[in-house]
């Protein structure tokens, strides 16, 4: 099979009506592409983002921004108008859905971040939640206002909000249903860095991976898996990592005194 190239990647996942995609310095960017319904996540915007998912697992990044279109909002949600009709048995294959594109997203083997300009309610929030950070500029909004439609979270906010929180703070911004402001979000480790506009978050946040690129991408990767994970994962994966071709290079680095050369094939 000839091996994909980024071009490839960029064209596959382009493809997709709701959504766009491009790369730079290894670092892709997704934008959710709807912003006459400010973003919100319909079935078509869940089935892209799984086919692209599909694509992103495999892809040759070191990186992810994922944004959404224009100036408005990040993702104001999932789509209520095709929410308002589901019946039980359909609403589950809809957070079904739902929890498989945040689980995908969550389980990428690269950093992400979840760059957020003005909403990022309900379905919005969860999936900026799935990324491995959140940059927020000025005018962000976060909020699980669900309770106010007569839902609750579905995409996996009920989980991660208490992960980030703690029970007590994330009971108190889902029963409310109110708006955390950036400035907020930050203070409560919702947000990382608040920015004073989206051309500014968008920059720093390609900036930022700066940090990450020149460490082990293979280490990065494991790390992720095992913090979503427990002890007996943590302890399979710390062994299965012993004598991959990045640690003999980083831990051989050190002893010479010199700078690590990682290639970076992940295991
Ligand atoms: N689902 C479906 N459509 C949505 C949507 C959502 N979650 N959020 C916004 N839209 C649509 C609006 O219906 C409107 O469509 P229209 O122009 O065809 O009427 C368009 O996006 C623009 O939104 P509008 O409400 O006119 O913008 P606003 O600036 O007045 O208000 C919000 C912005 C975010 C406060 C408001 O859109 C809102 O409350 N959205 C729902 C948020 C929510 O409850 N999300 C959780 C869902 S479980």
């Amino acid at each position: 099979m000839v091996a994909k190239t980024e071009k490839d990647f960029i064209l596959m996942i382009s493809n997709f009506e709701t959504l766009s995609f491009n790369v730079s310095d290894d670092i892709g960017t997704l934008v959710i592409n709807r912003p006459d319904k400010l973003n919100a996540l319909n079935i078509q915007v869940l089935r892209e983002l799984k086919g692209a998912l599909t694509e992103l697992k495999t892809a040759p990044l070191k990186g992810l921004i994922v944004t959404g279109e224009g100036e408005k909002a990040f993702i104001a949600g999932a789509d209520i108008a095709e929410m308002k009709p589901l019946e039980p048995g359909e609403a589950l294959a809809f957070s079904e859905l739902g929890q498989l594109v945040t689980l995908g997203f969550e389980a990428l083997p690269y950093p992400t971040i979840a760059c957020v300009n003005g909403f990022a309610l309900g379905g919005g929030f969860e999936m900026a939640m799935s990324c491995d950070f959140i940059f927020a500029s000025k005018n962000a909004v976060f909020g699980l206002p669900e309770v106010k439609l007569g839902l609750i979270p579905g995409f996996g906010g009920t989980q991660r909000l208490m992960k980030i929180l703690g029970e007590r703070r994330a009971k108190e911004i889902m029963f409310s249903g109110r708006n955390v402001m950036s400035d907020e979000a930050k203070t409560l480790g919702i947000a990382l860095e608040v920015y004073a506009d989206k051309a500014q978050l968008l920059a720093e946040a390609q900036n930022w991976f700066k940090t990450t690129t020149k460490n082990s991408s293979v280490a990065i990767a494991r790390a992720k898996v095992v913090m979503g994970q427990g002890l007996v994962e943590e302890r399979k994966a710390f062994a299965d990592i012993f004598q991959t071709e990045d640690m003999v290079e980083g831990t051989a680095a050190f002893l010479e005194k010199r700078k690590a050369q990682f290639k970076g094939k992940i295991l």
